[in-house]
């Protein structure tokens, strides 16, 4: 790994920031011994095996494989570089990071994002200082106020104004000297037809600006304040706004949905900013875009429970089948198991009266009432089944139309218990024989065998997921028990987890004799790396400073697969001591002896049969071993020096 970030800072960051308390951030985590668990932020579960260790300062997923220390998990979770990583912990810090030795097309990458970052600040303080201080931004005040948007509200959601005319915001990073192409890159201005300058993007417009959980402004969004087209406006992506990952309002909102276990999700600003000023302050806005499983993992960190409020029953529809989609896709994407099952997600469909959408409901009917609607609000499979009954009727025509509108959906619920469940619940609503609902289920189930079929057959997985299910090669704990002997794996642990042996194992040579290349290698990387520290980093190795060297051997791993075994292998509590390593050593090396005592015997079988094809082969297995020996030796004289 290219590090063009001191060591020494990476290790001043490291020692100031806590691992615990930067994941506790989007993921709910219990103390559980030593460690801390909860469910995985990046695949799909119901029982926790994230797992994360504050003394090593790892984590590591013994689901899905993935793991790796602080600057890994920032990583994984935001997709950014190393650098990045270790950027933002050092901002959020306080400490300085020197810009020396980045290849230049990093550097310029990331400069951009810090720049994109920089500039919707400044915009931020533009609209803001609109809004707020000057005469043009009255009308915009009064539309605010004629909206019931209090002054409070306006502050804590940093809303601004975008003033009319052309080049006001272009202007003003023009005066600030900052380079209107870069400002372009953010989508706040556009060039001209002509080429001949640019223009700015919000004209007119009152600005809601897009805050991440980090509290860096990503994009906007812009309304108008009459009837005119578009009616809002939004930043376009960018290389820090992306729509299917962002959310309106979790900057805000996240501390309020780990009290409350539970977010509520609407559509719009001002359906966010009604529930928020009365209270409700576990919501977030989709802001047009369709839910998308990114959002799901998103929240999954801060709340179990999610209720999506939507304006009509045609949108709660849409939006309905549109989750099963999502999580139908997660769950083909990462493990079997049951999405609709509470312990998971519990997700609930809320459909306002007729005419009302969340902002103009909480406004009219206050906070208790929309509360005690949203406890009524049915689950995914229930709510579609109301709908469908609703829809057709229960004539016997409508009783047919209903079964063959939901038989897709039962059948797509993977947990039998729960799919059991609900084709009793639609056939007692239909007062139709449970068993013939069952059978048309079975069709829509038969017609593919497994998930992938079935996904398939419902065309809610596209073939580019699929595929990488079957490319997926991150380690699991099943695959890890199938690593090497278990001794192998046993060593490697003991080498991450009691740093005093690694002596012996050098000396010993006792990596040579692994069977399984890939922990060799590890074996190998952990042994290079204490060479490579200084004499007094190398004593300072000890059980205190365990997180520096596991956060280091992590870090000099490019590897994924190699840095997940890493992981898993370090997490783990053993309780090591001095005498219990070298007895697992003497188990390993006398393993290793037994198998040349079966050699020899094999040998002596193989002349007294005079089978000489054999006998060839195991004298060349014999001369390996023994050159295998030799390369000991000097290494057990070394030893006697000492
Ligand atoms: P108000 O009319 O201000 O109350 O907005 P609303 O939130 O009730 O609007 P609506 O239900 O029409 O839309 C919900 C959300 O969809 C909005 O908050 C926007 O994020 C988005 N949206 C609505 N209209 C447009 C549009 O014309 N363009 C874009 N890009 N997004 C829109
Ligand atoms: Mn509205």
């Amino acid at each position: 790994m290219a590090l063009f970030i001191p060591e020494n800072k990476i290790l001043e960051i490291k020692n100031t920031a806590d691992i615990v308390s930067i994941i506790s951030e989007t993921v709910l985590l219990k103390k559980a011994g030593a460690n801390y668990v909860g469910l995985c932020p990046f695949h799909s579960e119901k029982t926790p095996s994230f797992t994360v260790s504050p003394d090593k300062q790892i984590f590591h997923c013994f689901g899905c494989g993935a793991g790796g220390n602080i600057f890994s998990f920032l990583m994984k979770q935001n997709a950014i570089s190393f650098a990045e990583a270790a950027g933002m912990l050092a901002k959020r810090y306080g400490i300085e990071i020197p810009h020396q030795g980045m290849s230049p097309g990093r550097k310029r990458r990331i400069s951009e994002r810090e720049n994109l970052f920089d500039i919707n600040q400044k915009a931020l303080a533009f609209f803001q200082h609109v809004l707020v201080e000057d005469l043009r931004g009255k009308k915009a005040l009064e539309y605010l106020t004629k909206r019931g948007i209090v002054n409070e509200t306006i502050q804590r959601f940093n809303i601004g104004y975008a003033p009319e005319g052309w080049g006001n915001l272009k202007n003003y990073f023009q005066k600030k000297k900052v380079s209107l192409t870069l400002v372009e890159k953010s989508g706040l201005i556009s060039p001209n037809k002509n080429q001949s300058g640019f223009y700015d993007r919000f004209r007119d417009r009152i600005i809601f600006p897009i805050i991440d959980v980090n509290m860096r402004v990503i994009g906007f969004g812009g309304r108008v304040m009459d009837n005119s087209q578009p009616k809002y406006l939004n930043s376009p992506e960018t290389s820090i706004y992306n729509k299917s990952r962002s959310l309106y309002g979790l900057n805000l909102a996240k501390q309020t949905c780990r009290a409350h276990k539970s977010v509520y999700i609407v559509e719009g600003y001002f359906d966010l900013l009604a529930l928020y000023q009365h209270g409700i302050q576990n919501v977030v806005a989709t802001l047009g875009t369709a839910l998308t499983s990114e959002h799901i993992h998103l929240l999954k960190g801060y709340a179990d429970k999610m209720i999506l409020v939507y304006d009509s029953d045609q949108a709660g529809i849409k939006a309905a089948q549109r989750c099963i989609d999502v999580f139908l896709k997660e769950h083909v994407n990462f493990k079997k198991e049951d999405v609709f099952k509470k312990e998971n997600v519990d997700t609930r469909i809320m459909v306002l009266p007729a005419g009302h959408d969340p902002d103009s409901y909480i406004f009219e009917f206050g906070a208790d009432v929309f509360i005690s609607a949203a406890e009524k609000a049915p689950g995914i499979i229930s709510f579609l089944m109301d709908t469908t009954i609703k829809k057709h009727g229960l004539s016997i025509e409508g009783k047919i139309h209903i079964i063959a509108d939901m038989k897709e959906i039962l059948a797509s619920i993977d947990d039998s218990v729960a799919r059991s469940l609900y084709i009793k619940e639609l056939s007692e609503r239909i007062q139709v024989d449970e068993n013939v609902v069952l059978e048309k289920v079975r069709e829509i189930s038969v017609q593919g065998t497994g998930v992938t079929a079935k996904a398939k057959s419902l065309s809610f997985v596209s073939t580019k997921d699929l595929k990488n299910v079957n490319n997926l090669k991150i380690p699991r704990e099943e695959d890890l028990q199938d690593r090497g002997s278990k001794l192998e794996r046993q060593i490697i642990a003991m080498m991450l987890q009691f740093p005093e042996i690694l002596f012996e194992i050098s000396i010993r040579r006792v990596l040579n004799h692994f069977e399984d290349n890939l922990l060799k290698s590890i074996g190998k990387i952990i042994l290079e790396y204490k060479e490579g520290l200084s004499e007094q980093s190398r004593a300072a190795i000890s059980k205190s400073q365990l997180d520096d060297y596991v956060c280091g051997i992590i870090n000099s791993i490019d590897d994924n697969e190699k840095r997940c075994i890493v992981t898993a292998l370090a997490i783990k509590e053993n309780p090591w001591d001095r005498s219990g390593c070298l007895k697992l050593i003497a188990q390993f090396e006398g393993g290793r002896n037994r198998l040349k005592d079966d050699l020899l015997n094999k040998i002596r079988a193989a002349e007294e049969d005079n089978d000489h094809e054999l006998l060839i082969k195991l004298l060349q297995e014999k001369q390996k071993l023994a050159v295998l020996n030799e390369k000991q030796k000097p290494a057990q004289k070394e030893r006697i020096n000492f």
